[in-house]
């Protein structure tokens, strides 16, 4: 079955289209403006003077200053065929960056809702930024609403991108990216009556099948069986059971060495368990499976870019609930490997279907793991709403949190100091599952994944609780709820390991 019969919903995301001339039937053109010495300035490398005098003139009557994020709206002077003009300020020409343009196309393709189709020249915009802000700016997740959305409240229809004839590649890179954020970014929003660990299962086999790569599911009985000890105790509770899924990139044919490997935290629900969460905004927990999301998608990315590595991704599903059947503060499990876990607190459940997952992938070896993870609310205290906590191994790590600022999903490289590492002892097991200490709570938890992570393995842990879903107004390209993040981030540290 495809993804869009599997989820109740999915997001509109704008058409594109790359063409070499301005098409005749576009309702807007968009057009990037600058803060020059001289007041408002156009592009130069994209417009005509017959058409940027009449145009500038008619934005400057209505005040445009070509400000960052500034949008001007006039109707198209004459010799543009287009009905209206917007007109998107950057600031300073020699001081806009990449992430600055895909921030105001975001903000312009949210101020085209009711436009069916707007067309832009590239120049400055920059192809793939465009696109990218267009797109990720232009998705609208409208959920189960039954009634129809009316003319004026439709989100962007479609793009014209006007590019040169060597631009078929970047655009191609650029909508496949667009897609497998939107991707990332549906299945988040989806609320947990709808996904579900063998629905959410069965969502990244359809990913998979077309993508055309393999998959494995485990499920509930065959986990217990396997002594996958973490994912089957926190997925004990609910009656919808726990799955661990597989997927497999094969882009080196000659070889089966896995390159890399991808875990991604998979709870569809957390209410926290017996150590049950307070009420307050606990529906923002249908988030609990960004990080598994965002594998998925790159997932489906890695292969529409066919990048040269052998990619694996492990990815454990688990409600997290209280019942009769929960595990307990107090309880002893043992991680799929043997190792033997105190939990003091069954909250801290990510870590546990993490350190699973972690182990399974390691048995294949892998050069470097990545793993992504809403992991903790102590990522919010330290970093805030935007910023990613990146752990790990340091050379790794490093790289990883610079691909991220790289693409614009800020990340800041944290180390995991000694003295919480030490918080995790325990008399009873090899290790516990939370310190005593509220202190460097996101450090704690990246301290307990190290312990699983297998030795010769560069690895980079990305704590993604805050900047993977936005619980307040939609800014630049990021919409309210799910961000899509670290899905660009995950794709560029694939392409730059490909290019080594
Ligand atoms: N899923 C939460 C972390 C979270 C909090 C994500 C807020 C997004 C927004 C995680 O499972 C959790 O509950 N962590 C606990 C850990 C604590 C018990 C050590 C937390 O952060 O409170
Ligand atoms: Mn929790
Ligand atoms: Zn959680």
């Amino acid at each position: 079955m495809t993804v869009a019969k599997l989820l109740p919903a999915i997001g509109h995301i704008p058409a594109f289209e790359l063409a070499t001339a301005l098409p005749e039937d576009v309702d807007v053109l968009v057009v990037p403006v600058f803060t020059g010495e001289d007041g408002l300035e156009l592009p130069t490398d994209s417009l005509t003077a017959d058409v940027a005098e009449p145009l500038l003139a008619a934005l400057e009557l209505v005040g445009a200053t070509g400000a960052h994020g500034e949008l001007t709206r006039v109707p198209a002077p004459q010799a543009i065929e287009a009905a209206s003009v917007l007109a998107v300020g950057l600031g300073d020409s020699d001081e806009t960056t990449a992430d600055q343009v895909r921030q105001a196309c975001g903000t312009a393709a949210r101020a085209l809702t009711g436009v069916e189709h707007a067309a832009t020249t590239v120049g400055v915009f920059g192809l793939a930024e465009s696109i990218e802000g267009f797109g990720l700016g232009g998705y609208s997740y409208r959920g189960l609403k039954s009634d129809e959305v009316p003319a004026n409240k439709q989100p962007l229809g479609k793009l014209t991108v006007v590019g040169g004839d060597d631009a078929q590649a970047d655009f191609d890179r650029a909508v496949a990216t667009v897609s497998a954020v939107a991707l990332a970014r549906d299945l988040v929003n989806t609320p947990s009556s709808h996904l579900y660990p063998a629905r959410f299962a069965e969502v990244a086999a359809s990913v998979a099948d077309a993508s055309g790569l393999s998959t494995e599911v485990l499920r509930d009985d065959e986990l217990a069986e396997s002594g996958y000890g973490g994912l089957t105790a926190v997925g004990g509770g609910s009656a919808r059971g726990p799955r661990l899924v597989r997927m497999h990139y094969r882009g080196k044919p000659d070889s089966d060495a896995v390159d890399v490997a991808l875990v991604g935290k998979g709870i569809t629900f957390d209410t926290g368990g017996i150590s049950l969460k307070p009420p307050a905004h606990m529906e923002n927990m249908i988030s609990d499976m960004g990080g598994a999301a965002s594998i998925i998608a790159s997932m489906q990315l890695v292969a529409a870019l066919q990048l040269p590595l052998n990619v694996t991704a492990t990815i454990p599903m688990a409600e997290n609930m209280p019942s009769a059947t929960s595990y307990r503060p107090g309880d002893v499990i043992t991680q799929y490997g043997g190792k033997t876990c105190e939990v003091l607190n069954t909250d801290a459940e990510g870590r546990l279907v993490l350190a699973d997952a972690i182990v399974r992938a390691c048995e294949d070896n892998p050069s470097y793991l990545i793993d992504t993870a809403t992991l903790t609310g102590a990522q919010i205290v330290a970093l805030g709403n935007r910023t990613s906590g990146v752990m790990g191994t340091d050379e790794f790590r490093d790289q990883v949190a610079e691909a991220g600022q790289a693409v614009g999903e800020d990340a800041w490289a944290v180390p995991i100091p000694a003295e919480l590492a030490e918080g995790l002892k325990t008399p009873v097991a090899d290790i516990r599952n939370v310190s005593n200490d509220r202190a460097g709570g996101m450090m704690v938890a990246a301290a307990y994944l190290r312990e699983f992570v297998g030795d010769d393995v560069q690895w980079a842990h990305v704590d993604i609780a805050g900047p993977s879903y936005n619980t307040s107004k939609p800014w630049g390209y990021t919409p309210a709820k799910a961000s899509g993040v670290p899905v660009r981030t995950i794709a560029k540290v694939l392409t730059d390991l490909a290019e080594q």
